[in-house]
């Protein structure tokens, strides 16, 4: 991760900012002893399980296991490239990184090249809009104010072929790169033309306001309605939620967000007043962009269109929304409708009372299965019996689970306890969540002694250098221990610093923050108490070293054995008496 910018001037940054400062120009802190701290913004808590320590610079969360150094956060939070946070952290205390280091072939330069691109475009295709009558006119007709126009940066492409190919070119552009950023394609016959003609063109931000890509729309009934930007180095689809940069702190404010389909189902609620809103822009919604929501909320009211096709989608979209822990209701309109057009027919209150009224899953997937089924007999019962539990099974909270199942009972008149052998049944194909537990068994697995040791090591350089004389970094069997060891003892040699937040530098993957976090978040001892854990951990570690070795001859053994090698077997079991006498 760091390996492009120089240790030292991260450490610069870090030793000359304060994380409590910058994270609490996102949270509201407040003092817990030595300590800072605040309900966790990864997960959706009640009481704070967030906490920020000024002494060690990181930040750690009881819950949910997210921690970091005031880079990680800036990541996590902002969404941000790992040198675009370097860089924001460096700007504020005007350190200059140098240029070379900065933008070689890395990935974020390239985002930097295709948004500064996209950016033209969005530019260019604004100026088209002011000078095209009649696409202001269409814009007008579906009522969308300018004030919108300006903050959407809408625009309009012309119909000519290579409008945006010559602005581009006169902005030193290359043509690979133009068709690279998806806005010309390659003609058969040699040469490029402009991929989007003739339409509305509403361009797709990231959340830090950066243009990805563009939606394009005829301003007739032609077909195709939409053209949209092809994935491109910086746009994949299904990673980003249209509209997020302007809503997102509305989101954030009220706990909660709207999630609509099309361009237009964002734009006119939110001119409207429905600000905590997003778009997936196409039906299904993807994991990311669940992902990226939760950053913000856990609670989601889901309005699609009163059509098939919408009713599909949601009820697609409601099993990987519950299985991410969301909390999901559920809008479904007349049909016919789409928040756009119902906005603008009976206006914004409506919509709000809508979304004030939305049915929880359970009455909406029940109420499209019964519709679905006809007449409720047996075979009915247990088909949506079999559908319902699939969904009742994707929640994670037992209490949940059981309520449904309650509701369910109530609903099909069938007793629980039928319901439950079935549920039964199904669990065990539950893979996301059996995955999920052995993930966190493999974390609880790491030995506490080696957590301990490595805490120690971070507070005091003596410490570091007695247990350096007695353990290898090998010694510790966690992986990921041992590697953080032999990075402590590599930088002791240099005569660095040894801390969390400079430490996790030297790691891409977020296991290795999160194990030194949660070291040095352990319960603090005296010095008394200290050195004798620091014994006590050593001695635990040679033990396990010992037993293993044991266990690895034992095996060797049996082998030597089974193929009748005498003079191996000799010389290994002369080895573990050996070490029964060490021992
Ligand atoms: N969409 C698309 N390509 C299409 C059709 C739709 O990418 N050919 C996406 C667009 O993001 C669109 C959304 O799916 O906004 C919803 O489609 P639809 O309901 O058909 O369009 P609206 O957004 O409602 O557009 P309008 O109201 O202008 O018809
Ligand atoms: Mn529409």
């Amino acid at each position: 991760m760091s390996g492009r910018i120089p240790e030292n001037i991260l450490e610069d940054i870090l030793s000359r900012t304060d994380i409590v400062e910058v994270i609490s120009s996102y949270l509201p802190l407040k003092k817990a002893g030595r300590n800072f701290k605040t309900n966790c913004p990864f997960h959706h808590e009640k009481t704070a399980s967030f906490v920020v320590s000024p002494e060690k610079q990181i930040y750690h969360c009881f819950g949910c296991s997210e921690s970091g150094n005031v880079f990680k956060f800036l990541m996590r939070h902002e969404r941000m490239e790992f040198p675009e946070a370097v860089e924001m952290l460096a700007k504020r205390l005007g350190v200059i990184i140098p240029e070379t280091q900065k933008h070689s072939k890395e990935p974020s330069s390239s985002t930097l090249i295709y948004s500064k691109i996209n950016d033209l475009a969005v530019s260019f295709y604004e100026s088209n809009l002011a000078q095209t009558p009649a696409a202001i006119e269409y814009l007008h007709r579906r009522q969308i104010k300018p004030q919108t126009i300006k903050e959407f940066r809408l625009g309009y492409a012309a119909s000519g072929w290579d409008g945006l190919i010559n602005f581009l070119r006169l902005k030193l552009i290359g043509l690979d790169l133009i068709e690279k950023s998806g806005l010309a394609l390659a003609k058969e016959r040699g040469g490029y033309y402009d991929r989007f003609r003739n339409r509305i063109i509403f361009p797709v931000f990231d959340v830090r306001s950066r243009a990805l890509g563009f939606g394009a729309r005829v301003m007739d009934q032609s077909l195709p309605k939409y053209v949209n930007s092809p994935e491109t180095p910086i746009y994949t689809k299904g990673r980003n939620l249209y509209g997020l940069n302007l809503s997102k702190d509305y989101i954030r404010q009220s706990d909660s967000a709207v999630i609509v389909e099309g361009y237009l189902d964002f734009i006119i609620p939110y001119q409207e007043g429905v600000k905590n809103i997003v778009a997936s822009c196409g039906t299904a919604l993807a994991l990311e962009q669940i992902r990226l929501l939760k950053r913000y909320t856990h609670n989601v009211v889901m309005i699609y269109d009163g059509d098939a096709a919408g009713e599909l989608a949601t009820l697609r979209n409601l099993d990987i929304l519950i299985e991410e822990g969301m909390n999901v209701k559920i809008v479904s309109l007349p049909v016919g409708f789409d928040p756009d057009l119902l906005v603008r027919k009976f206006g914004v209150a409506k919509l709000k009372s809508l979304i004030a009224q939305a049915s929880n899953l359970f009455d909406y997937k029940f109420g499209i299965l019964k519709t679905r089924h006809g007449i409720i007999d047996a075979n009915a019962k247990s088909l949506i019996a079999a559908e319902m539990l699939s969904t009742i099974n994707k929640f994670q909270n037992a209490i949940i689970r059981s309520e449904y199942i309650r509701h369910l009972s109530e609903g099909l008149k069938v007793q629980e306890s039928y319901l439950l052998e079935e549920l039964k049944k199904i669990k065990p194909l539950d893979k996301h969540f059996s995955l999920n537990l052995q993930e966190k068994k493999k974390k609880l697995a790491i030995n506490p002694a080696e957590k301990l040791l490595i805490k120690f090591m971070l507070e005091e350089k003596n410490v570091i250098e007695r247990i350096r004389l007695e353990l290898a970094p090998t010694d510790f069997q966690d992986e990921r221990t041992s590697k953080i060891v032999a990075l402590i003892y590599d930088l002791i040699t240099q005569g660095k610093t040894v801390s969390p937040n400079i430490l996790m530098n030297y790691f891409d993957e977020d296991a290795a923050a999160e194990l030194l976090c949660e070291s040095a978040f352990m319960p603090d001892l005296n010095l008394q108490e200290r050195d004798k854990a620091v014994s006590d951990c050593i001695q635990r570690l040679k033990r396990d070293r010992l037993k293993s070795k044991r266990q690895n001859l034992h095996t060797q053994i049996k082998n030597a054995q089974a193929a009748g090698d005498q003079q191996a077997l000799d010389n290994l079991v002369k080895q573990f008496q050996d070490s029964i006498e060490k021992g």
